[in-house]
């Protein structure tokens, strides 16, 4: 056993085939392909995922080999992600990783994809980042999640609020989509929103007790306003399309913000995290920036690459098990709902 141990980290479980060396916490390659061919379907269709992932799978990790400038034989470790997500994706990186720990005699290590965004604050590559102190609370946002979790340490994580109905990152997706958006529409609609007036429009927000999201009445609202507007005017979208953008983001952001707010008052913890592809937004950035100029608030955002999905995040939760011998067995099985 070595404390700075080489890690392959494999991430199959939507539509980003991805591989990365670490060694120790350091970041040496972190290889994405994301899939293009799900956009003219307007969303991920699980099984051109898994094919596409068969044939990405070989030519990612051997890129990331590359790139690191190390040599197969030099690997201490491979960690996979287990789940959440779906299940015939899932299951090309668990038999990869199966396959490379049996032919290289390394140990296999699986990880929570949902625990490992939250650990992507504690990779290092070339930039001054610090990673937050312990407790802090992490709002790990993407395309299936939207959770605050109190982190204790590494391997100690308790989820204090959660959705009730869609992610965040579906709630952009969604709303991208009744304005006519490609799929992701998260990215799209942030892009957009720079160009317009987050006051134009107001959609409602939900009225959930303590520190629980719901994002269903809100796309509701939007989808009610956009066709009657539509039946006034059949080209509204397109005359308002930037501050359509603009209101729909400030309104999740906000819904967001709250409840960052509301969690910082119940546990008394100022140190706060963001993780997930979600994080990726500006707008959030922003506005969590300037929470911390004005309330003395820790504020943690990750690098843009470490906030959508990404193998070096795997790698880094395979290095926390690694150090404590957690690894898995031939038997390991994907999870699609696998649990916190
Ligand atoms: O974590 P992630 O890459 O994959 C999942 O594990 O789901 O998150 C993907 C989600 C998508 O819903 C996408 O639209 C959203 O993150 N997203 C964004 C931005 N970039 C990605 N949402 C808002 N603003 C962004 N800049
Ligand atoms: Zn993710």
């Amino acid at each position: 056993m070595t404390n700075t141990p080489i890690i392959l980290g494999i991430e199959s479980s939507c539509d980003d085939t991805a591989a990365a060396i670490l060694q120790g916490n350091q970041v040496l390659s972190n290889i994405i392909s994301t899939q293009k061919v799900h956009k003219q379907y307007g969303g991920v269709v699980p099984e051109l995922a898994s094919r596409e992932h068969q044939k990405n799978i070989v030519p990612v990790v051997d890129i990331a080999i590359k790139e690191a400038r190390i040599k197969k034989n030099d690997i201490d470790a491979i960690a996979f992600t287990k789940g959440p997500g779906l299940l015939g994706s899932l299951l090309v990186g668990t038999s990869f990783a199966k396959g490379f720990s049996l032919s290289k005699k390394i140990p296999m290590i699986c990880v929570n994809h949902m625990k490992a965004h939250i650990l992507a604050h504690f990779i290092k590559d070339n930039d001054k980042r610090i990673a937050p102190k312990f407790p802090f609370i992490c709002l790990t946002v993407s395309g299936g999640h939207t959770q605050l979790v109190k982190v204790n340490s590494y391997y100690d994580m308790q989820i204090i609020g959660t959705t009730l109905d869609d992610a965040a990152g579906e709630a952009f997706d969604k709303c991208a989509k009744i304005l006519g958006l490609s799929y992701p529409g998260g990215y799209i609609i942030d892009q957009y929103a720079k160009k317009g007036n987050n006051k134009s429009f107001q959609f409602s927000k939900p009225k959930v007790q303590g520190l629980d999201f719901s994002f269903s009445g809100f796309k509701t609202s939007v989808l009610y306003f956009i066709n009657k507007q539509i039946s006034l005017d059949k080209n509204f979208i397109s005359k308002n399309i930037y501050d359509l953008c603009a209101s729909i983001q400030y309104t999740i952001v906000e819904i967001l913000l709250q409840k960052i707010e509301k969690s910082i008052k119940e546990t008394g913890i100022t140190t706060i995290a963001i993780a997930g592809g979600v994080s990726a937004n500006s707008y959030l950035r922003e506005q969590l920036s300037k929470l911390q100029d004005q309330k003395k608030y820790n504020i943690f955002i990750p690098k843009l690459e470490y906030c959508t999905d990404n193998a070096a995040m795997i790698a880094i939760a395979g290095l926390y098990k690694y150090k404590k011998e957690e690894f898995s067995l031939y038997n390991e099985s994907a999870s699609a709902r696998l649990s916190f």
